[in-house]
């Protein structure tokens, strides 16, 4: 069989093993895809003595993304952009090649399951961590009408939406930036949520058409879903769709097969409650 693995730390409630399992039976594929803890620093020897035993790819979670984008032989000019790799692959001329597939993930699950339209809206991201890093190109080649990114720290906002400039509208800063304007798409991606709290956030910025995407996932609808439902945004979900979207287009680069999602997904969100 051939080995893969996830690197996380922590790591225990990974999903991905079950992902990949579903995919690797699905596509019959002899594979095998176990959940390794990686020691704080340990990045880098962990991953050497991974592909010295064999190892044929690996996905990368937190924090270990931009030890991942060093490590990589090559990268896609995604994963350059994003100055972070969830995805490492074994090439064929033997060169371990990083990818991003986050936001190809998060794109295909508005996009192909969701039947959001991002072309043309008006896209607000809260948060300007990793997470985001990750997905603003495939994001902008949607060709939103804009992106505004809010962050707690405006500063790491403005410098994140910076780098982005060519490849669309794209503007970054305070909270403050966000009274008085309307989004059509909301992407909460910034971690509060998982500390149980609700980012501040004006219910004005909703409109009755409004989706919104909550990059997190839980057993029970996250601080941001609950404010969204609240204050009856069009459509509101978490991100379980993304997460399976990830995976399937790591097991595509794997593979060079696209595994069915839609019963992955249902699946996962099935046993989340
Ligand atoms: P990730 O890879 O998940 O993006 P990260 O890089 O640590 O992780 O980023 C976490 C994001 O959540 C950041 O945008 C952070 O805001 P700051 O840049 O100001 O730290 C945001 N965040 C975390 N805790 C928060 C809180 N209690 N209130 C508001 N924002 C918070």
């Amino acid at each position: 069989k051939d080995k893969y693995a996830v690197f996380g730390n922590p790591i225990k409630h990974s999903k991905s093993p079950i992902i990949h399992a579903a995919f690797a039976a699905q596509c019959a594929q002899a594979m095998q895809y176990r959940a390794v803890r990686v020691d704080l620093g340990g990045f880098d020897r962990a991953a050497n003595k991974f592909f010295a035993d064999g190892g044929k790819g690996l996905n990368i979670t937190l924090p270990f993304k931009e030890d991942a984008f060093r490590f990589a032989g090559r990268l896609s000019e995604r994963a350059s952009r994003a100055r972070a790799v969830n995805t490492l692959n074994l090439a064929a001329d033997g060169v371990i090649e990083g990818d991003n597939t986050d936001g190809v993930g998060l794109v295909r699950d508005m996009v192909a399951n969701l039947g959001w339209v991002v072309r043309g809206l008006r896209v607000l991201i809260i948060g300007a961590g990793g997470a985001v890093r990750g997905v603003l190109e495939p994001l902008l080649r949607e060709r939103p009408e804009g992106i505004l990114i809010v962050n707690r720290t405006a500063s790491r906002a403005e410098q994140l939406a910076a780098e982005f400039t060519d490849l669309g509208a794209i503007s970054g800063g305070g909270y403050e930036l966000i009274e008085e304007c309307q989004f059509d798409l909301v992407i909460n991606a910034s971690s509060a949520g998982l500390e149980g709290e609700t980012p501040e956030m004006p219910s004005s910025i909703l409109t009755e058409r409004s989706c919104c995407y909550d990059m997190l996932y839980a057993a029970e609808p996250t601080p941001f879903m609950r404010w969204a439902a609240h204050h009856a945004a069009w459509a509101v979900t978490d991100g379980v769709g993304m997460l399976v979207e990830q995976a399937a287009q790591s097991f595509y680069i794997w593979r060079g097969l696209r595994p069915e999602t839609q019963s992955v997904i249902a699946s996962i969100r099935g046993g989340t409650q």
